[in-house]
């Protein structure tokens, strides 16, 4: 006999242990968890003081992060810093006070803490059987989103990773409340999002049943020009069957007729889906509600909590008035998931979307309200929009700057116009020069669009750490500048 251990031997003695490759010593844990939570901390506590956008172009970050998978472990100390130092600087603080481009994003310490916890946990929210406790706070925060949205019992919806698979979802959806038609066709606003247009292609409409609509001097949809567009595709033979309004387009903010939008597509048969991704909770501010009203009459609404109500990426959610509706489009009850129905009361997640693993994004929201209250998000809310009112109106005062669009919501387009070499053939280049400099300033991080055909700053508030200095320390910097190039 010989006491020579082979190879397989011991890796089948080894499956008497648990594998220790993976996992971490206790203390260990402990000690890299702090060293993460005082990272955060502390970038959150000199967030002001940085730039407000770093990034490097690939000949810069190649060199610095590009190789191959060590075959052993390293210790976990020197591989945070390096994170800390090297990659997470070359990126924009979206959070940053001075963050005014695209759609920022500011959330609080209890969704960051909740999002630490759901990994931790990793909680599979696909089904009530293996995630009891965290399908019933999905239950309860998209029971709160119902009552938000003015929506009747028997609406219900899902969390997300975001705006653009709620849109996707809800144009699946449609499709199939219409029977899936061969030749469906959906109508758009001219300002729509580009996600919806994604959305309806991934759903199979290509892009010649896809109508641009177009929008009025205020950049909403004309309703009488949706009617006019689904008759005419009827008389083509066409199937019209859905419609997407905005509650807030990304480029100016613009909240579609959305009561009127309604009246269209309930006289036409169509699915009436509103992109409330970025604008939709607004409706918790009482004086911002009456401009959203219509909003519960939508056939569904993809909301986006990691835009305005103040989460971490990815938590999106799509809200269906008839919930039933939306099962019927993607419920499925495979054999090996049979002891997962535990009848209609008991909501398996994975029968509203597309996701059967999916994270526990709802926790973020709930611990978020539960923390801070449902007031303090409304009132950071409120706070936003009161502050794009003021930068709209100190747009107005400034003789140098010409307003293009109005405050809705939280966005204000506006360009340079002042000094004597800003001639008119020469504000999109030199609007664009503006935006550069400020950009690689750091003083703020800007970003533009195009109105009709001119190019256009574009300011989108909404971060709970922005203040009036905040904005007004832009707009210093946009004159100054603007100045600079013109003299
Ligand atoms: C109006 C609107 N809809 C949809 C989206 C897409 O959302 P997400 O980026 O969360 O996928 C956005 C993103 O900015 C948006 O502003």
């Amino acid at each position: 006999m010989t006491t020579e251990t082979t190879g397989a031997a011991a890796e089948a003695a080894d499956t008497d242990q648990p594998g220790r490759s993976l996992l971490e010593d206790p203390e260990e844990m402990r000690r890299s968890g702090y060293r993460v939570v005082d990272a955060i901390v502390d970038r959150w506590a000199n967030l002001g003081e940085g730039p407000a956008w770093r990034g490097a172009s690939r000949d810069v970050t190649e060199p610095l992060l590009h190789g191959p998978p060590p075959e052993s472990g390293q210790p976990l100390e020197p591989l945070l810093e390096t994170i800390l130092q090297d990659v997470m600087p070359l990126a924009g603080r979206i959070d940053h006070p001075r963050f005014l481009a695209f759609i920022p994003s500011s959330p609080s310490w209890a969704s960051v803490l909740a999002s630490f916890l759901i990994n931790g946990f990793n909680v599979f929210q696909g089904t009530w059987l293996e995630s009891s406790g965290p399908s019933q706070i999905e239950v309860t925060v998209t029971d709160w989103f119902r009552e938000w949205l003015g929506y009747p019992r028997g609406a219900g919806g899902l969390f997300t990773s975001g705006g653009s698979a709620a849109n996707l979802i809800a144009l699946v959806a449609a499709r199939e409340a219409a029977g899936n038609p061969p030749s469906g066709t959906v109508y758009v606003s001219a300002q729509t999002h580009a996600s919806a247009v994604r959305a309806a292609r991934i759903a199979g409409i290509d892009g010649t049943r896809i109508r641009h609509l177009p929008v009025d001097t205020a950049f909403r949809i004309v309703p009488a020009g949706l009617r006019d567009a689904v008759r005419r595709d009827r008389e083509d033979g066409l199937t019209p069957f859905c419609v997407v309004a905005n509650a807030g387009t990304t480029n100016t903010g613009a909240i579609d007729p959305l009561a009127e939008i309604a009246h269209v597509a309930d006289e036409e048969g169509l699915w009436h889906h509103i992109d409330a991704a970025y604008g939709g909770f607004a409706v918790l501010d009482p004086e911002t509600r009456p401009l959203l009203s219509g909003l519960e009459l939508g056939d569904s609404v993809s909301l986006d909590p990691h835009k305005w109500f103040f989460q971490p990426y990815e938590t999106g959610c799509l809200m269906v008035r008839d919930v039933k509706r939306l099962e019927a489009a993607f419920r499925m009850l495979p054999e090996y998931l049979q002891d997962a129905d535990w009848g209609p009361e008991h909501v398996n997640f994975c029968d509203r979307g597309l996701q059967l693993t999916r994270t526990f994004r709802a926790l973020r929201v709930w611990l978020s309200v539960q923390r801070y209250g449902l007031g303090a998000h409304r009132r950071e809310i409120a706070r936003a929009i009161e502050l794009a009112k003021r930068t709209e109106a100190r747009i107005r005062t400034e003789a140098e700057l010409e307003l293009l669009s109005p405050q809705s919501l939280g966005v204000v387009c506006f360009r340079y116009v002042g000094g004597a070499a800003a001639a008119p053939n020469r504000l999109d280049e030199l609007n664009r020069e503006i935006q550069d400099r400020i950009v690689q300033s750091g003083n703020a991080m800007l970003s533009s669009t195009r109105l009709g055909r001119r190019f256009s700053l574009r300011f989108c508030i909404l971060n709970t750490r922005t203040t009036a200095a905040d904005v007004d320390l832009a707009i210093d910097g946009i004159l100054r500048t603007g100045r600079e190039l013109t003299v």
